[in-house]
């Protein structure tokens, strides 16, 4: 696929078939990550792969979904949940710009998923204590956002930002997210 067109429809997704996501994915995800561009090329982000059904499971009331929705609208039911969530954390040990750096692996990890047709939602607001003892982080090792991944059950498009709209996604009629954004022109200018 075209990279504009890959880049038109990565959106977040947020509910999901009950469908695992195979190792070969994964692998992706994880190779994905081990090339990112970084500063100084000190590679301080780690991940830990959260894809055991009960570990999954367990997850899941930690972190929560679509602030611009009510629950029973942003929020996916039992049988549209991820299938997998992947912890991305810093090793903050190495010094250096870890924010840029874990930003730039979000944005390849969420890429190669979509390459494979696996939607993402990367996740900040986070239960991070419960989240930090659960994934067995210790020491300098920071839990930065949660990524939830599965094969989407709805759509997602992007819609022209209006006065109306102004930043927030909304469902339409078919419970598909629509995402406004700000047009080219009020986002960038020659000099
Ligand atoms: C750093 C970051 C944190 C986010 N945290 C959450 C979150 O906790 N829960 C959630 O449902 N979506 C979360 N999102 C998804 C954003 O709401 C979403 O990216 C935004 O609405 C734009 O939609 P798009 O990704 O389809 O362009 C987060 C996205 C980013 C980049």
């Amino acid at each position: 696929m075209d990279i504009m067109e890959m880049l038109a429809a990565r959106r977040t997704y947020r509910r999901f078939e009950q469908k695992a996501v195979p190792q070969d994915v994964i692998d992706d995800l994880i190779e994905a990550v081990r090339l990112s561009s970084c500063g100084a090329n000190r590679q301080a982000v780690r991940l830990v792969i959260v894809n055991k059904p009960e570990d999954v499971a367990r997850v899941q009331p930690l972190v929560k979904w679509a602030a611009y929705l009510p629950p029973e609208q942003g929020t996916p039911k039992a049988d549209e949940q991820p299938t997998l969530f992947v912890a991305v954390v810093q090793d903050t040990s190495i010094p250096g710009d870890l924010d840029t750096d874990t930003g730039i692996s979000l944005a390849n990890l969420t890429l190669a998923a979509w390459a494979k047709g696996v939607g993402s939602c990367i996740m900040g607001a986070i239960d991070r204590p419960r989240l930090t003892e659960l994934l067995g982080l210790t020491g300098c090792q920071k839990l930065h956002t949660m990524v939830a991944l599965g094969y989407p059950s709805h759509t997602a498009r992007v819609v022209p930002m209006t006065g109306e709209t102004g930043v927030k996604y909304h469902l339409d009629e078919n419970r598909d997210y629509c995402v406004p954004k700000r047009s080219a022109e009020e986002i960038a200018r020659y000099l």
